[in-house]
């Protein structure tokens, strides 16, 4: 007998009283987002969505990567976080910070060559979330999670520091892997950091045969 596919769905959203800790200087140094964005498959001349970007601790990263030729629009619900990125990123050309929902961005269809979830997808109702991220992907397009993996022994955090969410409230590759074939989803690459603390995952959505 086979199961139902049940969404993952989510028990809590990111606490903007701990904004801060977002921007702490251990994150980069423990996991450099430079490196991380290029092995996921961000490219210069990109336009890419960086949903849930909370203060931009990726935004600026992605600024970089994707170079001057490039975009970033970042998708944010939050008043908190939205005034923090105003201020971090002032007057930045290639950027647009775009107040939203990002289960309903009202972005236009297929703008983004790449769409990045990081740490976010956990907070959201997964299959409505790549219902939407499908809609803004071009054809072909790329979309990467990244998050949080089971809880494991990190040498490289603070000695008894439990970081992340719960078990129960992560969404662990499998099940992700598991919601993305349901959906239609080629995934393209998977990696891990810190010992698995960390997953990311690349997919495309499948193109329909041209008859
Ligand atoms: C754990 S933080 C991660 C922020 C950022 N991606 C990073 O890695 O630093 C999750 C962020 O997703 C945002 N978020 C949660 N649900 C959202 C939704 N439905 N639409 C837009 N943003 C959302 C939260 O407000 C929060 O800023």
């Amino acid at each position: 007998m086979t199961h139902p596919l049940h969404d993952h769905l989510p028990k809590h959203r990111f606490d903007a009283a701990k904004a801060a800790n977002l921007l702490d200087p251990k994150r980069r140094l423990i996991d450099d987002p430079l490196p991380l964005l290029h092995e996921m498959g961000i490219q210069a001349g990109m336009r890419v969505a960086d949903l849930g970007c909370g203060v931009g601790f990726f935004t600026h990263a992605l600024l970089q990567a994707v170079g001057a030729t490039g975009e970033i629009i970042a998708v944010e619900l939050q008043e908190v976080m939205l005034s923090m990125l105003r201020e971090r990123f002032p007057a930045q050309s290639n950027l647009t910070i775009h107040p939203a929902d990002l289960l309903q961005t009202a972005l236009p269809a297929a703008c983004c060559d790449a769409v990045l979830i990081a740490f976010t997808l956990h907070e959201v109702p997964v299959l409505a979330a790549l219902q939407e991220m499908q809609r803004i992907l071009r054809p072909n397009g790329l979309l990467i999670v990244l998050d949080w993996g089971e809880i494991v022994h990190c040498p490289e955090r603070e000695p008894g520091r439990q970081a992340g969410p719960p078990e129960d409230e992560r969404i662990l590759p499998a099940k992700l892997r598991q919601l993305l074939l349901a959906q239609g989803w080629q995934i393209t690459a998977q990696g891990q950091r810190l010992h698995g603390c960390h997953y990311w995952l690349n997919a495309r959505p499948v193109q329909e045969a041209q008859s």
